[in-house]
């Protein structure tokens, strides 16, 4: 296991060199040693940023659940591999040994195949946090077809925009969803988006709250009767190191979400190296992330990274704050949990609240915590450390993105000493650089600038589906040769990352990415409103909230105004979903434009968080006095 479980600071800086100076002996050693492939590639890789145009392990022969099944059964077949620990804490857990594991997906990918589903297609996955919905990735997986995972708090327009996107065939969804007190009819919104999705041609439903619904006939099918009748056996599909295992769409400052590509064998090769080192795991361990599998925490860490190591992971359903505050800490002592990975947005509610809640349950299982989504504060970080960890578990503060594919920025755990608010250091293989605005790299250490990375790392994405041109215009135009992250970030006098937040129009709500300019469509096309412009403010829990400014089409419109808010945000529910939603909506006269017609939102930003005492110059404006009038309003 040379190379694979990094120990001490030296090996780490050790195995970067090497990463960084033989990129194809070390990449090549890891491939070779840790996974299983049915035919070696012909290089480890190949890169033109310029096109742009990466490939890994080109020629290699693999499928990914044969790394992430087969290859268990004599070791650990008997080994839990999903622990379910359901919404409703009365509920039983349920234990998944790799075995049954196995069988399910198997059986899975054989009614996939009953139903026409071939290698290549699309299948759209609207799931709640429930075992199917990993066994359906996986089951996608196994035959070669695509899986592009929704996350199931998208709207049903969200929903439909993602499914035509990229020409889905098939849907997998359930009767409906348990989240807290709340039950949502998951089937009714792809019945509303599939008015609208034509290429749709079946829909398989998994029955969990057992709620009366449609089934549309010859489409609609429930999944148990059709697993009950296929075999538990299903050859895995022979698949090109390059070819697509999923689609996860991301928001984009400007114009539709992006479909982001992945490939199998270098995304295999990285979210499980990365898995095993970030969170140091060890056979008997449990593996806890709370992240939903709708976004690419739950991809990358709760399914494909560890189980490609024979990890236990568990998989939440609910809420932490259902049945009340204490329920993850809960989990932890009944489960034993020995990682626990999380969003800083979660931390902060939890804080909130009485120690109570955590002290009543024994927390002395937890080796590793991690977090990820967003930067975390301060506080947040010592309230963490103090209570969760005792002091004693190190904080993994991992930057990545869904673009990446795997964790880039964090520190390895008993390894890097850790820093408050710092991912610290690159991980093993990644090159990072800071930019100036002139395109120029930032040399040494205290410096600030907007983070790139230089070098190709193996769980890229490779393209956004159906606009390659897109995918080079957004990441790699910017900085010639460097992939631009959207991020800003500082290195700090021993060499140390700090993130300190998006620089594009993304703003991160609760740690999810909120694009401005879908949020500020969804607004206009609300009858009364002529235009509108969105940006983010600080927030206690959420960390950035949502601060909408909104011109009507006539100003003296005599609806109420609260009244006109919650319309405001209605259709946002309906075009995105609640998570959209904005904290403050403030109706103003006008928008501060440059003269070319652009909004300025660094004035808006500065007016939503109350810093309006150092506006800069703002007498280039077409219409400087809006300004005035909007601070006078401001809410
Ligand atoms: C932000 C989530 C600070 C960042 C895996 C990035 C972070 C965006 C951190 C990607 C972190 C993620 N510290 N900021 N540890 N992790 N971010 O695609 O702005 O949902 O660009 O992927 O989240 O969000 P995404």
């Amino acid at each position: 296991m040379s190379n694979y479980h990094i120990k001490h600071l030296e090996e780490y800086f050790q195995l970067y060199r090497k990463s960084v100076r033989e990129p194809e002996n070390f990449w090549e050693e890891i491939a070779e040693e840790h996974f299983v492939w049915k035919k070696r590639w012909e290089r480890v890789f190949r890169w033109d940023f310029t096109k742009p145009e990466v490939a890994w392990f080109e020629g290699a022969k693999l499928n990914i659940t044969e790394n992430c099944l087969d290859r268990h059964l004599y070791v650990r077949g008997n080994k839990t591999a999903i622990l379910f620990e359901p919404n409703d804490p009365k509920e039983e857990a349920q234990y998944i040994t790799y075995k049954q594991l196995h069988a399910r997906v198997c059986k899975l990918a054989n009614v996939l195949k009953e139903q026409g589903v071939q290698k290549g297609d699309r299948v759209c996955i609207y799931l709640p946090m429930i075992p199917e919905l990993a066994i359906s990735v996986l089951a996608c997986a196994r035959i070669g077809a695509i899986h592009s995972v929704v996350f199931a708090g998208f709207s049903s327009q969200a929903l439909a925009t993602r499914i035509n996107d990229c020409d889905c065939k098939m849907v997998i969804t359930s009767d409906g969803s348990y989240r807290g007190a709340k039950t949502t009819d998951l089937k009714g919104i792809v019945d509303q988006s599939l008015e609208s999705c034509p290429g749709v041609k079946s829909v398989l439903v998994v029955k969990r709250t057992a709620a009366s619904i449609h089934m549309e006939k010859g489409r609609d099918h429930w999944l148990q009767p059709l697993l009950d009748k296929v075999s538990d056996v299903c050859a895995a599909e022979v698949m090109d190191a390059e070819d697509p295992l999923f689609i996860l769409y991301t928001s984009g400052s400007t114009g539709k979400p992006k479909g982001m590509v992945h490939s199998s064998g270098g995304y295999m090769v990285f979210t499980a190296y990365t898995f095993k080192n970030i969170f140091r795991y060890q056979e008997n361990d449990v593996y806890w992330c709370t992240a939903d599998i709708g976004w690419i925490t739950g991809h990358s860490y709760i399914v494909y990274g560890p189980l490609a190591n024979g990890a236990t992971t568990v998989m939440f359903e609910g809420v932490p704050s259902y049945p009340d505050y204490g329920r993850f800490w809960d989990v932890v002592a009944k489960h034993k949990v020995t990682q626990f990975y999380t969003a800083p947005t979660a931390i902060r509610a939890l804080a909130k609240e009485s120690l109570d809640f955590v002290d009543a349950h024994d927390l002395s299982s937890l080796k590793v915590l991690g977090t990820v989504g967003e930067p975390i504060n301060e506080e947040a970080w010592h309230w963490y450390n103090n209570n969760i960890g005792r002091n004693k578990s190190p904080i993994v503060d991992t930057w990545w993105q869904t673009e990446t594919g795997g964790i880039m920025i964090s520190p390895i755990p008993f390894v890097t000493p850790t820093t408050p608010t710092y991912a610290t250091l690159p991980f093993i293989g990644i090159q990072p650089a800071l930019m100036d605005e002139q395109g120029e790299e930032l040399m040494g250490n205290q410096v600030e600038g907007r983070l790139c990375i230089k070098f190709p790392w193996p769980s890229m994405a490779r393209t956004i589906w159906g606009d390659h041109k897109r995918y080079y215009e957004t990441y790699f135009s910017t900085y010639k040769n460097m992939y631009f992250t959207g991020d800003g970030a500082l290195r700090n006098a021993v060499g140390y990352y700090r993130i300190t937040g998006r620089v594009d129009d993304v703003i991160i709500v609760s740690g999810h990415n909120l694009g401005t300019a879908p949020i500020e469509d969804a607004i206009n096309e609300h009858p009364a409103v002529s235009e509108s412009a969105i940006v983010g403010f600080p927030h206690d829990i959420k960390g950035n909230a949502l601060y909408g400014f909104v011109i009507l089409k006539e100003v003296g419109e005599s609806r109420d105004r609260d009244n006109l808010r919650k319309e405001i945000n209605q259709q946002i529910t309906e075009h995105i979903g609640p998570i959209a939603k904005l904290e403050k909506i403030q109706f103003v006269p006008g928008l501060p434009k440059t003269r070319s017609g652009k909004i300025m939102r660094r004035i808006l930003r500065k007016i939503a968080s109350q810093d309006t005492d150092n506006l800069g110059d703002i007498s280039t404006l077409l219409n400087p006095e809006v300004v005035a009038s909007i601070i006078k309003d401001a809410l």
